[in-house]
């Protein structure tokens, strides 16, 4: 289950906190229920996030050369950050990603998008397959990323890669040989950042100029350019194969009855692209009546939590604007709330926007496919035709 939480039946009862051991046979205690995640989510002092981005499969010897041997280090910065520098980071990062900068982005994303579709339609409108993954949706959020933040001038197939073997070295149940293999790709890359950590401009500068270590800076440019623009091209992806799927909703917003809005709210909340998140307990305490000793890994169920019926009306259907939609967990809560959400939000808004009609009457010739992680969805594609 706990490598594919996002596929466990609908509706089926959870208790709401559970042990659960992986595949290493490491226990970690899974909460499900929507109060007691905001609960742990809320007290940082109780429930540290230092754990955030260890990797649930511990790394062999030999991966950890290979991560040496590129001068790999991902100290606290971010997400992983309990320490008095976080605040300092955050709001650093945070004023790049200010909403009246993110609203400026729009116009020019909403060109691409629309230029995008319109090709797509006549693909489809010819009778071809469209990937909606490859052909929309992949490389959104990394473009608009890199002209908020002034990214490394990669290749965007370069970063994609580099991303994608990140979620899967930290977060994926692994064998050694893929350990080893997944470590040189996000070595190497680690040295491309370092360089630009060194040089760069836009949010790099920002944090040298404050007197950021050079490691802090590479540390919150690996987080972003892996958090900040995979989770939103997986949110993307799958919010589009969800309304496939949801005539009336797509009837709604032809007829401007369902605002889009609500229908990126439902969204998160029923297809949140990371679907846990993991605390550390930093003392004894008591969780909804469970003992949880000191040093305990919490994986907290994000997308469980969204479909908690003490919060939602109809807590399995996507209904749009329902009491409880935007009650949901998908960007965390507490100090270390998700920064990007307004980004993600605006990048969700015009992608259904512009792209929610070519859904009317397709086919899914091929539904996204998800590898086993424990926290993020990873869709591979997501193939339609007409008719
Ligand atoms: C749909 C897309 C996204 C989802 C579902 C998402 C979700 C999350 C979650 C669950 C966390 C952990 C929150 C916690 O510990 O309480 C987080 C943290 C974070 N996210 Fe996002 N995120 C998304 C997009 C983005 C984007 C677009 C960016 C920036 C470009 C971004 C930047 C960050 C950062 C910097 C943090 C760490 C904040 C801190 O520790 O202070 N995210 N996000």
């Amino acid at each position: 289950m706990l490598f594919r939480s996002w596929a466990s039946e609908v509706g089926a009862p959870w208790p709401d906190v559970a042990t659960v051991t992986d595949h290493v046979g490491v226990p970690h205690l899974v909460v499900t229920r929507h109060a007691l995640v905001r609960q742990v989510l809320a007290d940082p002092v109780a429930y540290r996030p230092d754990n955030a981005l260890d990797a649930v499969t511990p790394m062999p010897v030999t991966a950890l050369r290979v991560l040496a041997g590129h001068r790999f280090r991902l100290p606290p910065t971010l997400a992983n950050n309990s320490g008095a520098s976080h605040p300092a980071i955050r709001s650093i990062v945070a004023d790049a990603l200010h909403p009246a900068r993110v609203a400026a982005q729009r116009p020019w994303l909403t060109a691409l998008v629309r230029e995008r579709v319109a090709r797509l339609a006549a693909s489809l409108d010819a009778g071809a397959a469209v990937d909606l993954y490859a052909e929309l949706a992949a490389d959104l959020p990394l473009l608009v990323l890199a002209r908020l933040v002034e990214l490394p001038d990669a290749p965007v197939g370069a970063v994609k890669q580099f991303a994608r073997a990140a979620l899967e070295l930290f977060w994926a149940p692994l064998d050694p040989d893929r350990q080893v293999a997944l470590a040189a790709e996000v070595g190497r890359f680690h040295g491309v950042l370092r360089d630009f950590a060194a040089t760069g401009g836009g949010l790099a500068a920002e944090l040298r100029k404050a007197g950021h270590a050079p490691d802090v800076v590479v540390g919150a440019l690996f987080f972003l350019l892996v958090a900040g623009q995979e989770t939103t091209s997986q949110f993307l992806t799958l919010l589009l194969h969800r309304l496939a799927g949801e005539p009336s909703v797509l009837t709604g917003l032809r007829t401007g009855e369902v605002a889009v809005a609500d229908v990126v709210e439902e969204g998160l909340r029923l297809e949140p692209p990371i679907v846990t998140w993991r605390r550390v307990a930093a003392a004894d305490n008591m969780l909804g009546g469970t003992a949880v000793p000191a040093g305990t890994s919490l994986v907290l169920w994000l997308a469980r939590a969204g479909r908690d019926p003490a919060v939602v009306e109809a807590p399995d259907e996507f209904r749009p604007g329902q009491r409880g939609s935007r009650r949901h967990v998908a960007f965390g809560a507490g100090a270390h709330r998700c920064v990007g959400d307004v980004l993600a939000r605006m990048e969700a808004a015009v992608v259904v926007t512009e792209a929610a009609p070519l859904l009317d009457g397709v086919t899914v010739v091929r539904a996204p496919w998800c590898p086993d992680n424990l926290t993020f969805r990873m869709p591979d594609a997501f193939v339609v035709r007409r008719g």
